[in-house]
């Protein structure tokens, strides 16, 4: 007697409960075109709205598989780190940034809610777009209130103009959400608001700091290694709506 093939994916349950969606994440960056038949009966059968597939962008395979399924590609993803104390002087950084007040958590849900505007959730119609802005808000809201998170803010009291968020565990520490009110942008206050943000944590005892940023994005990719990230890997992600991609 032969078992049940094991599931290919894994129910994601904040996103499922957020969205009101069901929905999972394909284990692995590879799928064979077996897999792929297997995986599109188990969506369908458990009745999954949307699966998220990170691919690797170098397996001919994987694009097969995720083009032979009907996926829609959305946003290509890439992960960089640096170790600190980093090679920049970042303390010169910090003194241009600030913390946030308390009255300005409201502010930067705000434009935390409308500053990420090329993701793979805003790229993808399928996503009810107010909870997409909704979702930005929760975020910063997050990064805000707990106590392993940080922030770090520019512009003057009561009206900022930008945000890096940060959370660290134990020695490795993450840059959460990152972003610049498009009038103040190319001036710099980025990059002054992640080298801070570095040197916050590297006074907290982190010694790596991991992002994953669009790869699209020459903005974000030029902010983060001008500021000594390199580039760990990178990924194409996917969003597979096995109904949708039925009717196609
Ligand atoms: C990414 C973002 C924060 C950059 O903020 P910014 O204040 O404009 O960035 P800076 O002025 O500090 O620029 C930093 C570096 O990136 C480069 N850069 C900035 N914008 C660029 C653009 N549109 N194209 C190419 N390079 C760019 C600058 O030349 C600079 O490089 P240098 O340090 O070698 O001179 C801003 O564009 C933004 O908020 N984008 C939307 C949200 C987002 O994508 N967040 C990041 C992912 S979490």
């Amino acid at each position: 007697m032969t078992g049940a093939a094991e599931r290919l994916f894994d129910l994601l349950e904040w996103d499922s409960t957020f969205f009101s969606l069901r929905i999972g994440r394909i284990r692995g960056c590879v799928l064979g075109p077996d897999e792929a038949e297997l995986l599109r009966e188990q969506a369908l059968g458990e009745s999954i709205d949307c699966l998220y597939f990170l691919s690797d962008p170098s397996s001919a395979k994987a694009l097969d598989a995720a083009h032979e399924l009907g996926m829609r590609p959305v946003d290509v993803r890439v992960d960089l780190s640096v170790g600190l104390p980093c090679p920049l002087d970042t303390e010169a950084f910090q003194s241009s940034a600030r913390e946030p007040l308390a009255s300005e958590s409201e502010l930067l849900a705000d434009l935390s809610g409308r500053l990420h505007d090329s993701t793979r959730f805003r790229s993808d119609p399928c996503f009810e777009q107010d909870r997409v802005t909704e979702m930005y808000r929760v975020w910063m809201r997050r990064c805000l209130s707990e106590p392993h998170c940080g922030a770090l803010v520019a512009g003057p009291p009561g009206a900022p103009t930008g945000y890096c968020t940060y959370s660290g565990i134990g020695n490795t520490g993450r840059i959460e959400l990152l972003g610049v009110d498009p009038r103040a942008r190319g001036a710099g206050v980025g990059s002054m608001l992640v080298r801070s943000a570095l040197a916050a944590m590297a006074s907290r005892g982190v010694e790596t700091v991991r992002v994953a940023t669009q790869g699209g994005s020459r903005a974000s990719m030029g902010v983060y290694q001008s500021a000594g990230f390199r580039v760990d890997s990178i990924g194409l992600w996917f969003h597979y709506w096995p109904a949708e991609a039925q009717k196609a």
